[in-house]
């Protein structure tokens, strides 16, 4: 097992300057938070309360760091206000869109109260406050520097997105799809980066102006900000920055890392959403040993591309296999969070209800009860999408059929994760109808 196989958020080793999370929000708002947090893998999350009063109980057991509210589990302003003044601890509240001044401001007033966000937010933002501030109370760790906690230019980042592109079948259409994946979300206002952990990678050649020799290296090399990610992203159009993937497999061991280098994948992700980026994007190799566990290790959602052949099928229930059985717990992808997308359909070849069915079928046999990923999207065969590749443009804008399934996509996997209160583009309606 490469040792490239650790999540700093799956592993029960914390850093003593962890901050400890207690979050206290509705419960659909608090798993999503809770994921969130564990996928930064920067923080502990002692536990999550759905009411005032279990609450005020964990935080007296607990001693938390940092306290992290959502509105919804109030009645009025004065409950949270009271409620806010018995907590002993730092706290870090989330109010709906269209929350009045003056409410704000008394919430604000409590000493205790260290930020109020507004529902359209900047997610990492919160999470460097909440880092900041535990370590100038522990004096533990010098302050971090402030260009790494800059906010992104007025981008609202939709939680986290860490999506591994994935599928033991060559030639499916991973790279096709993490392009367009990147695309979609970069148009929808993400801040987005898209990362190759293919060797030899194709991106420099499919997607004019991007450079080979500026690429991942950098980062293995020089695993910090100023340095290695500076010099090993290149930004391709408003909020898409790319990271070229290596050119020579021979060094594609540089993805089997020991859980305590920092030049790890995951390690990557962790910086891009303290730069401000929304979403990572990673274009990962059918091979199990590097890339795709380096990918694995740093996701929280995966897209599985795959034909609708028999071939196919064998190929990506074993990687749905691997994700669910073999590697679990050694990530944050949880099954609901797997989807398939069908691609180069064709007449006479499996139709998805078939392709589906089969999979399923094979995954039982292996003793896999979770039935295989719904299929998120089919896309057609389509002699624009390597048309448009050959010439360095984008497949999206040359090819409709692609650009649908593209776009069904991410609406499934962005669409679903805005429930998430962190949500990109327009405010939505109240939905506490509290204050
Ligand atoms: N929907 C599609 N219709 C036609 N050709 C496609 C489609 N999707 C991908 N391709 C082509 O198939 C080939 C393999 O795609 P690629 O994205 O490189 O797959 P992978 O990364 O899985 O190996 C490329 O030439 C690409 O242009
Ligand atoms: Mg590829």
């Amino acid at each position: 097992m490469p040792a490239s196989w650790n999540h700093p958020g799956a592993s029960p080793q914390q850093d003593a300057g962890t901050p400890n999370v207690l979050i206290g929000a509705p419960y659909d708002i608090g798993q999503q938070w809770l994921q969130n947090l564990h996928v930064d893998g920067r923080f502990r999350v002692s536990a999550t309360k759905t009411t005032i009063q279990e609450l005020v109980v964990g935080a007296q057991d607990i001693n938390p760091d940092a306290v992290l509210l959502n509105p919804g589990i109030f009645g009025s302003v004065s409950e949270v206000v009271s409620t806010v003044q018995r907590l002993q601890c730092d706290v870090y509240l989330v109010l709906p869109d269209g929350v009045v001044s003056e409410d704000i401001e008394a919430v604000r007033e409590q000493p205790n109260v260290k930020s109020v966000y507004v529902e359209n937010f900047n997610w990492p933002e919160l999470l460097g406050a909440i880092l900041a501030n535990t370590a100038a109370k522990r004096k533990f760790v010098s302050q971090p520097d402030s260009e790494l906690w800059r906010s992104n230019s007025g981008v609202v980042s939709a939680g986290m997105y860490n999506i591994a592109i994935w599928g033991r079948s060559g030639g499916a259409g991973r790279t096709s799809v993490a392009i367009g994946f990147a695309e979609v979300c970069a148009q929808r206002g993400i801040r987005t980066l898209l990362v190759s952990l293919a060797a030899p990678c194709p991106l420099p050649y499919m997607m004019d102006g991007l450079k080979a020799s500026t690429n991942i290296s950098e980062w293995f090399a020089r695993p910090s900000v100023d340095e290695g990610f500076k010099n090993a992203v290149q930004t391709y159009k408003p909020n898409l920055d790319v990271i070229v993937g290596l050119q020579d497999a021979i060094k594609e061991n540089n993805f089997m890392q020991s859980p305590d280098s920092n030049a790890t994948i995951n390690d990557l992700a962790i910086m891009a959403a303290r730069l401000g980026y929304g979403a990572v994007i990673m274009d990962a190799p059918t091979s199990i040993m590097a890339g795709a566990a380096a990918a694995i290790s740093a996701a929280n959602y995966m897209v599985l591309v795959a034909r609708p052949t028999i071939a196919d099928i064998i190929a990506n229930v074993e990687a749905f296999r691997l994700v669910v059985k073999n590697l679990s717990g050694r990530h944050m992808i949880k099954p609901g969070n797997v989807v398939c997308v069908l691609n180069q359909m064709k007449e006479g070849l499996l139709p998805q209800d078939d392709f589906h069915r089969i999979a399923t079928e094979f995954l039982q046999k292996q003793d896999v009860s979770s039935p295989f990923p719904v299929i998120a999207t089919t896309i057609k065969d389509d002699i624009a999408v390597p048309v448009a590749q050959n010439d360095g443009t984008s497949a999206i804008t040359a090819s409709e059929p692609f650009a649908r399934g593209i776009h069904s996509l991410t609406g499934l996997i962005l669409g679903a994760a805005d429930k998430n209160n962190f949500s990109a583009g327009k405010p939505k309606k109240k939905r506490f109808g509290l204050f």
